[in-house]
């Protein structure tokens, strides 16, 4: 089982990536699909809109906790409804965790999730993880062992400082990450890459690929429109695929 987490700045594109990788893996393997934007929308960017999270369950179960009694209610009720609200797409399944807990906090309820998740990944041979901008999801150490993290940057050094912060912060939480790569995303011209090429390279950060803007994907994304419906030749589609042949995932 590969886990693979998408993050990186605000706006850079880690949500359509993240969609586009579902869509190019599942053709081959058996993918969860983990939306972990407390803004859920991974969701919908595959066409599957969930009407339920994790974190909906977690409040049902604060709310009823005093009520179960033994351990083993708890880990089952948790259980038991997390399975409940994984949609099942043709050729993936989704989940969203919705709102966390809060900052700081190791209650009770956010360790039967992650054992519930760790549970869960066992079921299938990739997961696909869409994170919130930003450092905060590393923090809250939901996933503790990541095969591949990769860091979404648009055309910016700015976005490369965030990869960077990204790997340190990893390293200072212990958090395990086998590979860190960088996607370079929204790219229109050869000066671009070479300006993104020659960063990364002093910063040390791998750039696996650059994915180009692509104008059919904006118009998807400005009518609400799924990127199932992205064309296999569009230039993003097929940067995708390049970065996941480069990366021996598919
Ligand atoms: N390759 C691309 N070509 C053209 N537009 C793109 C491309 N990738 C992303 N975009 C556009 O950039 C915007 C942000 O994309 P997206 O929502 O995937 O970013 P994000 O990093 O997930 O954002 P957030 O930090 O809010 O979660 C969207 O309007 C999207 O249409
Ligand atoms: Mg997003």
């Amino acid at each position: 089982m590969t886990t693979i987490v998408i993050s990186g700045k605000g706006g850079t594109g880690k949500t359509n990536i993240a969609a586009l990788l579902v869509r190019i893996l599942s053709e081959n393997k058996l993918v969860l699909a983990i939306d972990a934007d407390p803004d859920t929308n991974l969701a919908d960017a595959l066409g599957f809109p969930v009407t339920k999270t994790v974190g909906d369950i977690r409040e049902g179960f604060l709310d009823e906790k005093d009520e179960l009694a033994p351990e083993l209610d708890k880990q089952s009720y948790f259980e038991s409804r997390v399975m409940s609200i994984i949609e099942e797409a043709d050729r993936f399944d989704i989940i969203a965790m919705g709102r966390p807990e809060g900052p700081g906090c190791y209650c009770y309820a956010n360790n039967i999730l992650r054992a519930v998740i760790e549970k869960l990944e066992g079921n299938y041979e990739m997961v696909v993880i869409d994170t919130e901008a930003g450092l905060e999801h590393l923090s809250r150490r939901t996933v503790r062992d990541i095969d591949l993290l990769l860091v979404v940057s648009d055309v910016s050094k700015r976005g490369l400082d965030t990869a960077d912060r990204i790997r340190t912060l990893a390293n200072e939480l212990n958090i395990r990450v086998k590979r860190i790569a960088v996607i370079a995303n929204k790219v229109r011209n050869e000066h671009d890459r070479e300006k993104l090429k020659n960063m990364a390279e002093k910063m040390n950060l791998e750039l696996i690929g650059f994915i180009p803007f692509d104008e059919g994907l904006a118009a998807l994304d400005l009518d609400g429109l799924p990127l199932t419906q992205l064309k296999d030749d569009s230039p993003a589609f097929k940067a995708v695929k390049e970065v996941v042949e480069r990366l021996n995932i598919g």
